[in-house]
C-alpha cells in the first residue's frame, strides 16, 4: 500500500526529474481506476521517489513523457501499480489475530473438517508471511497437532495485486531476520535452514496455494470461505471501495466464518449490519440456524 507510516521506511530515491502536481493527478487517477488506491496530494514526493527508477528503465527524461506511456501501455501501468504498492508485513503481525486463530477458530475448523471442507484466505498476502503464520496456527507444534489436515481437505488461497509478492509466497524462502518474530517451537518444526535462509516445510507449503489477483476484479473462487485475512490492505481504499469490498467478504464467507482486518481498520459500509465484532478487529458472519 502507499503508506511510509505502516513501517516500510521508504529510501527516497534522489531524482531530479520533478514530478509537476498536474501529472500527479492524472497518475493519481490512474492508480485509482485501476487498483481503487487513494493518493492524496501529500503523497506527492513518495510518487515521485518510486517512480523514479521506472522512467529509468524505460529511459524517459520527464514525467510528461511517462504519462503517455502509461495511458497507452497496460504492462507499464501494471508495474507503475506495483511500484506504487507496499508491500510491509512480518510473520505473526498483531499477534492477538493468532491467538484468536488458534484458541477460537482452529478448534471449530477442526470440527469442520470432519464434516466438508475448510477454506482460508488472506487476502492482500503480500510475501507469505501472514498466510504462513496462518499455516503454522493451523499445524500446530508437532507432526500429531498437525494430523487433522492429513485427513480433512484443508486449503489456504494467499492472493495479491503485485505478480513479485505472489511469486515470494510460492518461494516461501525467508531470512533469519524475517523469521525472527516465528515462535520457536513453530520455527524448529515448520521452518528448514538451508544455508543462512529458511524455507518453510512441505507439510505448510502443501497447504497454501498463491494468486495474483486484483481484489476490484472478479474472484474465481466457487466455494465460501471460513476465514478471511484482509489486513492493512483496505486503509487506503476510498470509502465507496472499502464498503464494496467488505459487502463482497461477507458474501464469500461461510455462516460463522471469522474476517481479520488491520489494526486501524474497521467495518464501515453496510455489511457492518452482517457481522458481530468478537475481538480487537476481529468480526464473525451471522451463523445461520
Ligand atoms: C501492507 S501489505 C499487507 C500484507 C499483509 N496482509 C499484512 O497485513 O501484513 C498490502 C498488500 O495489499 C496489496 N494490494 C493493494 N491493493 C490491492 C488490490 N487492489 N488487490 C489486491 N491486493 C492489493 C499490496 O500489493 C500489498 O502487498
Amino acid at each position: 500500500m502507499i503508506d511510509a507510516i505502516e513501517g516500510e521506511a521508504d529510501s527516497i530515491v534522489a531524482t531530479t526529474v520533478e514530478l509537476p502536481p498536474r501529472i500527479f493527478s492524472r497518475i493519481a487517477e490512474i492508480v485509482r481506476r485501476e487498483a481503487r488506491i487513494e493518493l492524496p496530494p501529500s503523497k506527492i514526493t513518495l510518487v515521485q521517489s518510486r517512480l523514479a527508477r521506472r522512467l529509468r528503465e524505460r529511459q524517459l527524461e520527464s514525467f510528461g513523457d511517462y504519462i503517455a506511456v502509461i495511458e497507452s501501455d497496460a504492462e507499464e501501468r501494471a508495474a507503475m501499480i506495483i511500484a506504487l504498492t507496499t508491500n510491509h508485513t512480518h510473520f505473526f503481525r498483531e499477534n492477538h489475530h493468532f491467538e484468536h486463530l488458534r484458541e477460537t477458530v482452529v478448534p471449530m475448523l477442526r470440527e469442520r473438517a470432519l464434516r466438508g471442507p475448510v477454506r482460508i484466505w488472506s487476502a492482500g498476502c503480500s510475501s507469505g508471511q501472514e498466510i504462513y503464520s496462518i499455516a503454522m496456527c493451523l499445524l500446530g507444534k508437532d507432526r500429531a497437532s498437525a494430523e487433522w489436515l492429513n485427513r480433512g481437505d484443508v486449503k489456504l488461497l494467499a492472493t495479491d495485486l503485485s505478480p513479485p509478492v505472489v511469486e515470494a509466497t510460492r518461494r516461501a524462502v525467508y531470512s533469519a531476520d524475517d523469521i525472527e518474530p516465528v515462535p520457536p517451537a513453530y520455527r524448529r518444526r515448520w521452518l528448514l535452514q538451508e544455508e543462512d535462509e529458511f524455507a518453510m516445510s512441505p507439510e505448510a507449503r502443501r497447504l497454501v496455494t498463491a494468486r495474483v489477483l486484483n481484489l476490484f476484479g472478479p474472484w474465481p473462487m466457487t466455494r465460501q470461505y471460513d476465514v478471511i485475512f484482509c489486513r492493512n490492505v483496505m486503509i487506503y481504499f476510498d470509502a465507496l471501495a472499502k464498503a464494496e469490498l467488505e459487502a463482497r467478504f461477507v458474501e464469500m464467507l461461510t455462516p460463522g466464518g471469522y474476517l481479520y482486518v488491520g489494526h486501524s481498520e474497521r467495518l464501515i459500509g453496510p455489511a457492518a449490519g452482517s457481522m458481530t465484532p468478537c475481538g480487537q478487529t476481529i468480526y464473525v458472519k451471522a451463523n445461520r440456524r
